[in-house]
This record gives C-alpha cells, structure tokens and sequence, in this order.
C-alpha cells in the first residue's frame, strides 16, 4: 500500500511538471517572424509556454467561427483590426482592457469602442511597384489608385482575397471609404481586370511583386520595408488620392482553455518592451504604446494623407461587403 501511494505521488508530481503545465494557445495573424518573437518574449518573461500558429485574419475569424462551440485558442494577436471587430460583434471574444490602457495611443487603442478590440499596431496600405519591370515594359509608375485602372496593366497587379487577408479588406472598405460604396464596386470590377492572382495572405502580392512575377501590389508599406531591406527592387509608393490604414487587433477568445493566460499575454503584449522587439525582426508597423521606440524606417501616419477609416461601420458591415465583393466582383471574368 505504502508503495503504491509513493507510486501515485510521483506520477502526480511528473505530470503537475509536464502533462498539467498550462500552454497558451495564440492565434496570430502577421508574419510569423512577429508571432515567434512575441511568443519567446512572453515565454522568457513569464515562464508560461505559448503553442502558436500564423493564419490570415479573415481566415483566423473564419477559424473562430467554426470553434465556436469548442474554442482551442486563448488569444489572438495581429492581423487588422476588422475580421477581430466583426468576431467581436458575433460574440466569439470577450473584451479585456489589459493593464497597459493608459498607455496605449487614445487614438488607435479602443478602435470599434468597449475594448472589444485593442489596438497593438498600425500600418499605413500602399502599394509595392517593381520599378524594373514596369519600365522594361516602357509603362508608367503608379502614383495612386486611379492609376491602376490602366489596361496596360493588365496581369501585372496583385492584390489578396479580402474573404481571407486583412490586407485585402482594408483596401476594399479604402475604396468605399474614398468613393461611396457603389463606386468603390464599380472600381473593384475595373481592377479586377488587371488582377494576375488574389492571394489568400496579404503580403504575397508584394513578394511576388518583388521578384518581378508581377509589376504592382496592394500591400502594407511596413511589409514594402522590410521587403526593400531584404533586397527586393521594390518602392513603397503612398497613393496619391488617399489611402487607409489598419489597426492591428488584440483580443480574448470567448471560452478559450486558458483566460487568464490570455490575459496575461494581452497584459506583457502591450507593454513597450513586446512592442519594441517587433523592429528587430523586421516588423516595421507603428506601436500603439506611447513609451515604446518607433522604428526609425516607418512612416509616421501623419506624413501620409488617409481617408476617414471608420472601424465601427466596417465591424457591422465587413461581412457583407465580403459577400458583396466574392458575388460581383471575384466570380466576373478577367
Ligand atoms: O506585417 C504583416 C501584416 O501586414 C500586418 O501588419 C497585418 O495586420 C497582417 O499582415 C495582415 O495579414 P493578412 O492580410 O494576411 O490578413
């Protein structure tokens, strides 16, 4: 008996080391190279381990979705602020204020309002041009989105899926956010002509851009930077009408395994030191945290003129115009 007991003691004692050791499960939707860093911080500053995957934030959402009644994750970090606002209106995350609130940019923190989503980043839509290629074809350079409209251009532009990237809903509500919503569709029609391939991530297209597959990209200027740096032939042009801009998003997945885990991490997240060591993987988006160091290489928001980027309409109509786009424009011929 007396053994038997040791027995259970130190089988209870291996698995209170290993099988019972909390594990946070973050979903994160930028570059993996900022997921990885965030995860190791956080695992360095805590002690808590993270499991984390990178998906797309429309395809993240549509994860939540099909989770809904058996989450796996804890928390989800990154992407833009809109596939996180439309979860938040369907009810698949809860809002949490981390402790850093004060800290964080009035403007960016609270972007559709009740902490539904917190503002961790912002970057500036643009687009990526591959100078070479478009004068090896003797075509002029884009300087704004009208531009891109020229048949010339025809299967030189990319740009990704806005059912799935955040990069590609961004841009759609960009252009009813310019125009009205009717002629921002009528515009989506015309580019679609020119469109060689929608990606499902919104930094593909600058990639292929890069390597001169295609000649323009819609893309984040931060993800333009850091391809320049990497050595692609790339210009991060700010179109010349207007552009949006994202806020990247933080939120609490409703009846995730590990709250108060996801807590945590949203509450280390946010600080400057999380947000700074996002500049060392090359991750050039603005802070939110007021005391955290802005990389020298990004664009500061107001050097650039934006449109009137309303977070809250896109949280009640983001879907519908996702709908809106796959009917009209996706299934018409190119
Ligand atoms: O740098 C990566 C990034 O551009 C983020 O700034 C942005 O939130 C995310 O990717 C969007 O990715 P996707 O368009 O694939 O959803």
């Amino acid at each position: 008996m007396k053994r038997l007991i040791v027995i259970i003691m130190v089988l209870l004692l291996v698995l209170s080391v290993t099988g019972f050791a909390q594990e946070l499960v973050l979903y994160g939707s930028a570059e993996p190279r900022s997921i990885e860093v965030l995860a190791q911080g956080f695992e360095k500053a805590t002690g808590i381990k993270v499991a984390w995957i990178r998906m797309s934030s429309g395809e993240t959402l549509a994860r939540l979705r099909a989770e809904k009644n058996n989450p796996q994750a804890d928390v989800w970090w990154g992407g833009t602020t809109d596939p996180h606002s439309i979860a938040a209106v369907e009810g698949l995350t809860v809002p949490y204020k981390p402790k850093t609130w004060n800290d964080l940019d009035p403007r960016f923190r609270d972007p559709i309002g009740g902490a539904r989503v917190i503002g961790v980043y912002v970057g500036i839509l643009g687009l990526a041009v591959n100078e070479g290629v478009l004068k090896s074809m003797n075509l002029p350079i884009p300087t704004g989105w009208d531009d891109l409209l020229n048949p010339k251009y025809k299967g030189l532009i990319g740009m990704a899926n806005p059912n799935t990237s955040g990069t590609a809903l961004t841009m759609l509500c960009t252009q009813v956010f310019l125009r009205g919503e009717d002629k921002a569709f009528d515009y989506m029609k015309k580019l679609h002509k020119n469109i060689a391939n929608y990606t499902k991530s919104g930094v593909a297209p600058s990639i292929l851009a890069g390597r001169g597959e295609i000649a323009i990209a819609v893309a984040f200027l931060h993800d333009v930077i850091y391809e320049i740096q990497e050595g692609y032939p790339l210009k991060a042009i700010a179109p010349k009408e207007g552009t949006g801009y994202e806020i990247g998003g933080l939120n609490l997945v409703k009846g995730g395994p590990h709250p108060e885990l996801g807590k945590k991490f949203m509450d280390w997240v946010t600080t400057p030191k999380a947000q700074e060591s996002e500049a060392t993987v090359g991750s050039y988006q603005l802070p939110t945290n007021i005391k955290a160091k802005v990389p020298s290489v990004s664009i500061p928001i107001d050097s650039v003129k934006t449109v009137n980027y309303n977070f809250k309409w896109v949280a009640e109509n983001g879907p519908r115009l996702m709908d809106r786009w796959t009917r009209e424009v996706f299934t018409l011929p190119r």
